[in-house]
């Protein structure tokens, strides 16, 4: 089945973006060392993890199923792309990695490489181009500093040209507006300050989406595609086996419970099991605040929560974060779920975990 042609392939590998003194390695470079400057985490260390070595052979899920292509979309014509054979193709764009990459851990990410589309012939298209993608996730907190009472989730499920059913318009707009300055400085650093505009377009794994367009020798010159993932298919990167089962919480894998573990003792698990909770005991709540010390870390505070709290604790929450004027210290509360999966919870047992 293959298409590919001994011109092609000779390209493989060459790695153009990794060559010392390349263009586009010096592009791939500039880029980099620009997010990096503008994004770091709060320990001083770059918040992009910039990846470029990943090979461009991906497979046909990875390059259209995992981003939600339809089955029939015209994008997977084989006279549009290189195949290898029927499950094989030279990645059409970086957004092949995506799923992998998010499935990985990373939360912002560069990722850079060779892609390979059959195109017409002419002075700008060529059947090998470089992209680069950069994907961010945010989390409430990276939103709404301020007001807590905001949230990403908007319960309207209404999707409009906006915004998708699931999130809330003002962190859309919060994350637009990130998304496109990001962009625009990029463009206004690499290139010094040109007309940049962005026009509605559409992807099958974003929305809104847009494409960005730089004025180029008095013409509109369409640089880059981007938008808001989708949150049904990172959902679907992140939580394949709960989604799957309809299981609402992670806990419950580690169930020795029989009313559990029977429901998936059928033939076929995967086409037949959608789970059936047994019953859902009521939470407790406890609030817990204190001082931060330099080295106080999150993570720190859950494994010793979790390691007193074991797998009654459901979710720890942030539910103020107050920072003296005077002395400059700054302090958190934290909002302690309890809920056992298989009993009800008395405030006898909270407390002696508690305190
Ligand atoms: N991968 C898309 C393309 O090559 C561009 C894109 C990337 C769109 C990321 C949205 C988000 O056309």
């Amino acid at each position: 089945m293959t298409n590919i042609t001994p011109t092609i392939s000779a390209k493989v590998g060459a790695n153009l973006h990794c060559q010392r003194y390349h263009p586009l390695k010096a592009i791939k470079d500039h880029i980099e060392q620009y997010v990096h400057a503008i994004y770091r985490k709060r320990t001083g260390s770059p918040l992009f993890t910039c990846i470029d070595n990943l090979s461009p052979v991906v497979s046909v899920e990875q390059n259209f199923d995992s981003l939600s292509v339809p089955q029939d979309h015209v994008s997977r014509a084989k006279n549009d792309n290189y195949y290898i054979n029927s499950d094989y193709l030279l990645r059409a764009h970086t957004s092949a990695h995506e799923r992998d990459l998010v499935r990985a851990g990373l939360d912002a990410f560069l990722c850079t490489g060779d892609c390979y589309r059959r195109d017409e012939i002419d002075a700008k298209h060529y059947p090998v181009f470089h992209q680069m993608e950069g994907v961010r996730l945010f989390d409430k907190q990276d939103i709404f500093t301020k007001d807590k009472n905001l949230d990403i989730f908007d319960n309207s499920m209404q999707e409009t040209e906006e915004k998708q059913a699931v999130h809330s318009l003002e962190a859309v707009k919060f994350v637009e507006n990130d998304l496109k300055e990001i962009l625009m400085g990029i463009m206004n650093n690499l290139f010094g300050n040109i007309e940049t505009r962005f026009v509605d377009a559409y992807f099958p794994f974003t929305h809104p989406s847009w494409e960005m367009e730089i004025k180029f020798q008095g013409d509109w010159l369409e640089v880059l595609g981007c938008g808001i993932m989708s949150h049904n298919t990172l959902r679907y990167y992140k939580f394949a086996p709960m989604i799957l089962f309809d299981i609402p919480d992670i806990r419950l894998f580690w169930s020795k419970d029989e009313r559990f573990l029977s429901q998936f003792k059928v033939d076929d698990v995967i086409s037949n099991v959608k789970f059936k909770p047994f019953s859902i005991h009521p939470p407790l709540y406890n609030d817990i605040s204190f001082w931060l010390s330099p080295a106080f870390s999150l993570n720190n505070f859950c494994d010793v929560v979790r390691s007193v709290g074991g797998d009654l604790v459901e979710q720890v929450s942030l539910v103020d974060d107050y920072t003296d004027a005077k002395t400059g210290r700054q302090s958190h509360c934290y909002r302690l779920t309890y809920r056992s999966m298989d009993r009800t919870l008395t405030n006898e047992e909270m407390n002696v975990i508690q305190v």
